[in-house]
């Protein structure tokens, strides 16, 4: 039997895998083996410090809910689900809008609203118009596209955070028209701080980091043909467009408010057209290093 040194360990944690049948799961399995020892090796890891670090985990298990996921929450403000989606759209032609995090509020079935609808169901807030457009890479319209969108109230809380019952505000689905248009009345939405009432808010707070994320509304994308596309548009001059707690606001998706509309139901705008890669991919490639 040989005696394990700081550098023998790893050697020997990754020639356990040696002879795992999945070359992918050895692949991921290997890399974050290898990285963690690194880490701990790196920063010289004290057992009081991982058993915090390990009751760290267990809260954040403990708290996570079907209506709270603080896995997800700690991938988001820790940037790894915004370094995943940044990979998974490599590949995406020059453009394409960009992607941004689907994010916890997103709900199935959001009901379906005639164009221009008003989606706010009465919520108070200054009034707003959205108006889109959904075109291909070539700048053709997509029609009967289905574009889902939620948004935060002008107080900064989604539906779900409202309200314990089961009705759905602040959110629908459209149909594009033969121009690949849609349009809907909403309140402006307003910047707010992500669930920091968990362990997630604790480490920010510990780390003198704010929970907030800018104003932004979000929309889901599908149609035959294109890439279904998840992203959000960002509210310019936002506070927090450049320290967005989940690191998802990108520059190409800041829009700004200009005015319209017509027999007294003027408000401020946003227009935006979503460009959607064709679905012909394969495997975002690797990147060279
Ligand atoms: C959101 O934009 O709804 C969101 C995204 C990531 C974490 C929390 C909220
Ligand atoms: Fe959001």
């Amino acid at each position: 039997m040989k005696n394990l040194t700081e550098d023998g360990i790893t050697r020997s944690a990754l020639s356990r895998i040696s002879g795992c049948p999945n070359s992918r799961l050895k692949e991921v399995v290997r890399a974050l083996t290898q990285h963690l020892h690194a880490f701990a090796r790196e920063v010289e890891l004290t057992p009081d410090e991982w058993l915090a670090g390990i009751q760290f985990l267990t809260e954040v298990g403990r708290i996570t809910s079907d209506k709270r996921q603080e896995f997800i929450l700690l991938s988001d403000t820790l940037g790894l689900s915004a370094m995943v989606d940044l990979m998974a759209n490599r590949d995406a032609p020059s453009g394409a809008t960009e992607s941004s995090l689907l994010g916890p509020f997103f709900r199935e079935g959001a009901p379906f609203f005639p164009d221009g609808a008003d989606i706010s169901n009465g919520a108070p807030g200054e009034k707003m118009i959205v108006k889109g457009r959904v075109i291909d890479s070539a700048g053709a319209p997509i029609r009967n596209a289905i574009v889902d969108t939620w948004q935060a109230s002008s107080e900064g809380e989604y539906d779900l955070q409202q309200t314990d019952s089961d009705q759905m505000n602040l959110r629908g689905r459209f149909r594009t028209d033969a121009n690949g248009r849609f349009s809907f009345r909403s309140v402006k939405p307003s910047s707010y701080p992500v669930p920091d009432d968990g362990p997630v808010g604790r480490m920010l707070r510990a780390l003198a980091r704010h929970p907030y994320r800018p104003a932004h509304v979000h929309f889901k994308i599908a149609a035959s043909g294109v890439r279904p596309l998840t992203t959000a548009l960002y509210i310019g001059g936002d506070r927090y467009l450049d320290s967005d707690v989940v690191f998802g606001a990108k520059k190409s998706l800041v829009v700004g408010y200009s005015h319209s509309g017509a027999n007294g139901a003027s408000a401020d705008t946003i227009e935006f057209d979503f460009v959607l890669a064709s679905d012909k991919r394969t495997k975002a490639p690797k990147k060279k290093r």
